[in-house]
């Protein structure tokens, strides 16, 4: 009789990030967090060890089965990431990383004054996590990204991220999706070498993030279960 493996072991990242801009003020976004809250919920439901690393929302995960590791700025979620991806089976990451920071400059005060000319805050990029993880994955681990793209270039634009970050699945949703309690997704894979992305699947319309939690890890389960992962072998 062989073993039964245990269940997957899930990563998933959720809401915005707080970049400092001085040690009172932050740039931020207007990602609630509540899609990932719910995909962490629908994974405990299912069994699969599940650990959340949310950003700083308001909301919160109060569903004691999962592990959920608060942070609060890009390079706090990183230094996460660096413990928790080569752990995981299947990394989902949800969380609305900033593309830019303030630079902030040494010896630069804790609170900027208020002056009579104007501040100028210098951005710098941030690091592509999801690409730097997909860079060192190992083998068999499904890695899932998000892209908030405006309706009318979604698909392309998804289609180059996926390209670009190396992962299996983008989740592609329209900019109406953040801080709503609904979504309308189209998952991304890529296509044959050379060939165009394909649609591995898409959401009837606009659905409730919870349902829209249990329609995403159906098509998870069935990869997870196809790359010989734990969830072949669970009863
Ligand atoms: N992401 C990331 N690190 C960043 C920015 C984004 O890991 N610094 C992840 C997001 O969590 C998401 C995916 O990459 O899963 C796409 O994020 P998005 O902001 O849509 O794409 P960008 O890489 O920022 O590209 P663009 O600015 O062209 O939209």
């Amino acid at each position: 009789m062989s073993p039964i493996a245990p269940p997957p072991r899930l990563c998933i990242t959720a809401g915005p990030t707080h970049e400092p801009i001085d040690g009172v003020r932050y740039l931020a976004n207007r990602s609630s967090g509540r899609l990932g809250i719910a995909i962490a919920q629908a994974a405990a439901d299912r069994g699969w060890r599940t650990c959340l690393l949310l950003g700083p929302t308001p909301l919160r995960c109060s569903d004691t089965r999962v592990e959920t590791i608060r942070f609060s700025s890009t390079s706090d979620l990183e230094a996460l990431l660096a413990d928790q991806a080569p752990r995981c089976d299947c990394l989902i990451m949800a969380a609305a990383v900033a593309d830019y920071r303030p630079l902030r400059k040494p010896g630069a005060p804790v609170k900027h004054r208020r002056m009579k000319q104007n501040w100028i805050l210098e951005l710098e990029p941030t690091p592509d996590l999801l690409a730097h993880v997909a860079a060192g994955r190992r083998p068999g681990q499904l890695l899932v990204g998000f892209a908030l793209e405006p309706r009318e270039t979604m698909l392309e634009a998804a289609g180059a991220k996926l390209a670009r970050k190396g992962v299996d699945l983008i989740v592609a949703n329209p900019l109406e999706t953040m801080d709503s309690d609904q979504i309308e997704a189209t998952l991304l894979e890529p296509g044959k070498p050379g060939a165009d992305p394909v649609v591995a699947g898409s959401t009837p319309g606009k659905i409730t993030k919870t349902y829209f939690a249990i329609w995403l890890l159906d098509h998870l389960s069935v990869r997870l279960a196809g790359a010989g992962g734990s969830e072949s072998h669970r009863v």
